[in-house]
């Protein structure tokens, strides 16, 4: 087992579809044990295989603490019911939220590690996951579904007021610089890309805004 680096927004392979798993061999199995233990080292909900730069329809799901960390092959959302807001964050964008459109419930099939056929109707933060995770494996981010414009704690004095073509916004919990990243998930090269690519496509909000 071991830890794979994670990757941050903007790496292209974030915004590649992913191919279905054919079958579930011992590189599967692999990736599978790897992604628990990235995932756990995260101390994160969700992971898709994308994010450790592997496009294989793979997610793995830790429904709550208590819980055992899921695997999910091939899995596919096949019902959606109700709109709920949720705050959202992801492993490709450490140390920002958002709020973001969810379903309130999905089903969902999928095939467990032993190729077994799964079907469950989740709600909640599994369901959640569910749709945060398998977009994913669509090269779907949650930036994608940010409907609210959330205010940021840190301000960057450059920044401009903007109408983003996603109607986009993310919050930065605390401030940035203070932040120490796990150097066992993350690159310093990939959090400032991750700052740099988010300043660029003006997805951040300016501090002056937060009262507008
Ligand atoms: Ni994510």
């Amino acid at each position: 087992m071991s830890i794979r680096p994670i990757l941050t927004f903007p790496n292209s392979l974030l915004r590649k579809r992913a191919k279905p798993v054919k079958k579930i061999d011992n590189e599967i199995m692999n990736l599978i044990r790897d992604m628990k233990e990235t995932l756990t080292e995260a101390s994160g909900i969700g992971l898709a295989a994308n994010q450790v730069g592997v496009l294989k329809r793979v997610v793995v799901i830790l429904n709550s603490p208590e819980s055992e960390i899921v695997a999910y092959v091939n899995p596919e959302i096949t019902h959606r019911k109700g709109k709920r807001e949720v705050a959202e964050g992801c492993l490709s964008f450490p140390g920002y939220t958002g709020i973001v459109n969810r379903s309130i419930s999905v089903s969902a099939r999928y095939l467990d590690e032993s190729g077994g056929k799964v079907k469950i109707t989740a709600d909640e933060l599994l369901a959640q996951a569910l749709e945060h995770e398998i977009d994913h494996l669509n090269g779907i981010l949650f930036i994608d579904h940010l409907k609210v414009h959330e205010k940021l704690s840190m301000a960057t004095p450059e920044y401009r007021p903007h109408t983003h073509d996603i109607n986009v916004s993310v919050n930065v919990q605390g401030n940035k610089d203070e932040v120490e990243f796990n150097k066992k998930l993350y690159t310093s090269i990939g959090i400032d890309d991750l700052k740099l690519a988010l300043d660029k496509a003006e997805i951040l909000k300016d501090a002056e805004q937060i009262n507008d």
